[in-house]
């Protein structure tokens, strides 16, 4: 086992599905996996291997924000070899076009977190989706008739932003929503070579000041996975 997951050698798949909630984790192993087992429950959460068209998957909860969801990535890739980390995550539209419910695909993330500052000092690197997981992403909604957006995405440190027009500056600059994981996310990936994708559903809107309902996530969540899913 690694510090926070209690698998053991080979019970999680090459390839990983990363709900922020751990319930999400029990709901999407239970809906669309067969054969799903519980590999962990170290702080509740959840992490579970199936099959999905034969092919095993393992979907894995990350908790809330860059810092945990990279202890749970850093163990995923160097303790039990993971290569496909795919965020399914929930965001804050920051467009007038972006709607709730819709499904965004990020191709970049840029960052409020200091993590990439340690890293990089004076200069900034720019965390990016993998080219191969995001075109077939792009491309398993489009022959299914599954609208999405593609683009930058913000991932900040506080859901609680101190200045509350703070995302009128990255509006501008196209910007399309707002959640709290994916540059994090890209950029470990991008450190030890292996490829990750966020897709992300608008649960609500800073713009309107609209939210989704719990039904409403269920169902958008629904076409995230079934995009995910035929990605891999
Ligand atoms: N801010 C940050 N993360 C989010 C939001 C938000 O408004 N909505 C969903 N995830």
């Amino acid at each position: 086992m690694s510090t926070h997951i209690e698998a053991k050698n080979g019970e999680i798949a090459a390839t990983v599905l990363l709900p922020g909630d751990p319930m999400r984790a029990r709901w999407i192993a239970e809906n669309f996996l067969d054969h799903a087992t519980c590999y962990n429950n170290v702080r509740g959460m959840l992490g579970y291997t199936g099959t999905y068209k034969g092919k095993q998957v393992s979907v894995q909860g990350t908790g809330m924000g860059i810092p945990s969801a990279l202890i749970y990535c850093h163990e995923l890739i160097n303790d039990y070899g993971v290569k496909n980390l795919i965020r399914l995550g929930t965001a804050g539209s920051y467009q007038k076009d972006i709607k709730i419910r819709d499904i965004v695909i990020a191709l970049a993330a840029s960052t409020t977190s200091g993590i990439n500052k340690q890293h990089f000092q004076n200069a900034q690197y720019a965390p990016t989706a993998n080219v191969d997981l995001f075109l077939k992403a792009c491309l398993y909604a489009k022959n299914n008739n599954i609208p999405v957006k593609a683009g930058n995405v913000l991932s900040t440190d506080e859901f609680y932003e101190e200045d509350p027009d703070s995302y009128k500056k990255w509006a501008n600059y196209g910007v399309l929503c707002v959640e709290m994981e994916t540059a994090g996310i890209y950029s470990i990936a991008a450190k030890y070579h292996v490829k990750a994708l966020a897709i992300l559903t608008i649960s609500d809107s800073l713009v309107t000041g609209e939210r989704t309902t719990a039904d409403e996530r269920e169902m958008t969540f629904k076409k995230m996975v079934e995009i995910a899913l035929g990605t891999i």
